[in-house]
């Protein structure tokens, strides 16, 4: 069955398929053990599409098992140990990326380190640090793989961003600013490089079950609600609604939307995905 579009064309009955097949795609912060981390799951369901794709992590380990699972179910992957914060790591992505697979159609860049300390317990040391992981390295990165997506006149940029980008709210200044800075950064690419087929869009967790110790209070419970009650009054309102963790499977299919041919018409945007957190 097939109905007409205000452009003339048609809109087939159809089941969508998200295929990356033949597409390269980066991404940072890939690493992590079976079950656990927002950017291995992404990494995972980006192969199970058919795309190869390039882990990238600071520390090797978490890279590999990543990539193991991948190959182990027939994936395209391989694993590049990179400080993403280093121009001359990210230049090395590079030239590893595209000896293996060519250049690049999607990058994620889903590093991002944070915390709760307040302006006054916060040093400069960290400040700096937080700006160059959360900030600095999607510009490096983007940077780095815009020049080839350019050449093809198509390609996706995904930065994950967070529901502290969105809001404000109480956590760390550092992480809070950087994050309010990626989401300039992502509209800006967007409406830079829109006119030449490059799309650049950010997702904006909350409350998802992660790697790092940080983000993971204990297992099960959300962040901020029992050690620093006052640190996100919406917190409250938003366990209301959903009184538990996300888990990083609830994520990454949005992810391989956004990445896919479907999204085409889906630019600049940040999708919070935070079970209406940003909403109460
Ligand atoms: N979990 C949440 O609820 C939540 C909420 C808001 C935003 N986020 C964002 O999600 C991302 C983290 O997601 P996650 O919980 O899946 O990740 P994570 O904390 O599990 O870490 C992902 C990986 O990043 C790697 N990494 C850390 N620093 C790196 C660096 N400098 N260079 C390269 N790799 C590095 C780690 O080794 C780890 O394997 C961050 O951008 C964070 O700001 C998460």
């Amino acid at each position: 069955m097939t109905t007409s579009t205000m452009e003339g064309g048609t809109t087939a009955f159809r089941k969508l398929d998200f295929d990356l097949s033949g597409r390269t795609a980066v991404v940072t912060g890939g690493g992590g053990a079976p079950g656990r981390g927002m950017g291995r799951e992404i990494s995972q369901i980006f192969a199970a599409a058919g795309a190869n794709v390039v882990v990238v992590d600071i520390n090797p380990e978490a890279a590999a098992l990543t990539v193991n699972t991948i190959r182990d179910h027939g994936g395209e992957a391989i694993s590049v140990s990179a400080d993403v914060a280093s121009s001359e790591d990210i230049e090395r992505v590079a030239a590893v990326t595209n000896d293996a697979f060519g250049s690049v159609d999607v990058l994620v860049n889903h590093v991002g380190i944070g915390n709760n300390a307040s302006l006054l317990d916060t040093s400069e040391e960290w400040w700096d640090r937080c700006q160059a992981v959360n900030l600095k390295a999607p510009f490096l990165t983007a940077r780095q793989f815009l020049p080839g997506m350019l050449m093809k006149g198509k390609g996706v940029i995904i930065n994950t961003v967070s529901i502290c980008g969105l809001t404000g709210g109480r956590a760390g200044p550092a992480y809070t600013a950087a994050k309010h800075g990626l989401i300039g950064l992502t509209k800006n690419i967007a409406a830079c490089y829109g006119d030449r087929g490059i799309r650049c869009v950010g997702i904006a967790p909350g409350g998802v079950r992660g790697e790092g110790p940080e983000w993971n209070s204990a297992e099960g419970r959300v962040m901020g609600t029992d050690e620093q009650p006052n640190l996100w009054p919406s917190l409250r309102r938003a366990l209301d609604l959903n009184p538990r963790r996300g888990t990083p499977d609830e994520v990454a299919p949005a992810v391989l939307f956004l990445a896919s041919d479907h999204a085409s018409f889906i630019n600049g945007a940040i999708l919070p995905i935070d079970a209406g957190w940003t909403a109460v």
